[in-house]
């Protein structure tokens, strides 16, 4: 199994190092890491160069940390970026379907923000599409004005909508904002369409986003899976990370296409944290790398069909919060290697 890594910048690399601790412990994987993001900005002078893409390209599964910073944010449009690395790799590989899990574990349910009661039974999936809508569309930057322009075609929703469907246990809510915008309009339409077609087992329910960034943490538990396009999902799913007590709990897998790909192999997934690269705490040894841990779960889950290991990943984060687990993020003081050191030794238990 190859795995292609990717730390980036800020507490990337701090939460990388003890993610290929765990995996070690986990197989016998073929591990290689490449520049990305601001690091690659400053050794190459691109985000993705088309080494690390290649490398991206001929792996089993990419798992990825984060980019960004303050070191190479500009408003220069004509400068390179650190997310742009980003929006390259998942347009690259094609992976047009983000998956979100947001799920309220017992022994957070303390460290939310939010009630207890409003919390608690919290278990759903956000499928976010990712590569479509304004963040692809043409872009135009002049002294006097700026646009972004949003695009959905019918086949781009239509294969989001079966991946929600496909995933959804007895629900889903597709949010979009019909009342305002026509590629929302559309959305509805396709959504309705692929349901009413394909999965008429599964209920349906259209919500528009305002009403639905307040229901998300007014009462979590009304949702099983959200179908979303581009933005609203990346908004919506920080948002539902409070409802876990932080955003370094919360990982994310980004899939493509299920066919062959044109050159007879499917491309592979892109795992990562749903957090970014959080400069406000980088260096200083206290990033939780939960999220981390958990997306690589989903790697070995998604990417490689290791469904025990995967299991195995999640029952040791769970178990070892159970124990008191708690970094400065969920309230405690618990350093990135404490916390990596209390999964490990539940991990080590689990396998004897
Ligand atoms: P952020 O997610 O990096 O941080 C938001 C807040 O959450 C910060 O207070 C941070 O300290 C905290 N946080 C995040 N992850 C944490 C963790 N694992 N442990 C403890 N605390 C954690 O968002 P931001 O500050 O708005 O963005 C910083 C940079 O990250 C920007 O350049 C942004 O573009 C980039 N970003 C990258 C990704 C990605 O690479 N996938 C995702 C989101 C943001
Ligand atoms: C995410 C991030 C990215 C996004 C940024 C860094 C481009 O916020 O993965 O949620 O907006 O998709
Ligand atoms: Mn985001």
């Amino acid at each position: 199994m190859r795995i292609a890594v990717l730390p980036g910048d800020g507490i990337g690399p701090e939460i990388t190092a003890p993610t290929l601790e765990l995996l070690a412990r986990l197989g016998d994987f073929e591990v290689t890491e490449h520049p990305f993001g601001g690091a690659s900005i400053d050794a190459h002078g691109t985000a993705l160069t088309d080494e690390t893409l290649a490398a991206c390209r001929d792996s089993d599964a990419v798992l990825l940390a984060a980019v960004g910073g303050p070191r190479w944010d500009t408003t220069d449009p004509s400068r390179p970026r650190p997310e742009q690395g980003l929006l390259g790799l998942r347009k690259a590989l094609g992976l047009y379907a983000n998956l979100r899990p947001v799920r309220a574990l017992d022994a957070l349910l303390e460290a939310s923000p939010l009630r207890r009661e409003v919390v608690e039974g919290t278990d759903m999936l956000i499928v976010r599409e990712l590569t479509g809508g304004i963040y692809f569309g043409e872009k135009t930057r002049t002294a006097e004005a700026a646009s972004d322009l949003c695009t959905y075609s019918v086949p781009e929703i239509e294969r989001i909508a079966r991946t929600a469907f496909g995933a959804a246990r007895s629900k889903v809510t597709s949010v979009d904002k019909a009342n305002v915008l026509e590629t929302s309009r559309l959305w509805r339409e396709v959504v309705g369409r692929v349901h009413a077609e394909e999965f008429p087992h599964i209920e349906l329910e259209h919500a528009l986003v305002d009403s639905t960034a307040m229901k998300l943490i007014t009462a979590p538990r009304h949702f099983d899976t959200i179908l979303t396009e581009n933005m609203f999902g990346d908004i919506l799913s920080d948002e539902a990370s409070v409802v876990t007590g932080s955003l370094g709990l919360l990982p994310s897998a980004s899939i493509g296409n299920p066919e062959p790909a044109a050159a007879g192999r499917r491309a592979p997934g892109l795992f990562e944290p749903v957090h970014g690269s959080a400069p406000d705490i980088a260096g200083q040894g206290i990033a939780n790398p939960l999220a981390m841990f958990l997306s690589a779960a989903l790697m070995l889950r998604h990417g490689l069909g290791w469904e025990s290991e995967a299991a195995a990943v999640e029952s040791a984060v769970d178990a070892a919060l159970r124990d008191g687990l708690r970094t400065r993020d969920l309230g405690g003081t618990a350093s990135t290697a404490e916390a990596t050191q209390a999964v490990l030794a539940h991990l080590d238990k689990e396998q004897t």
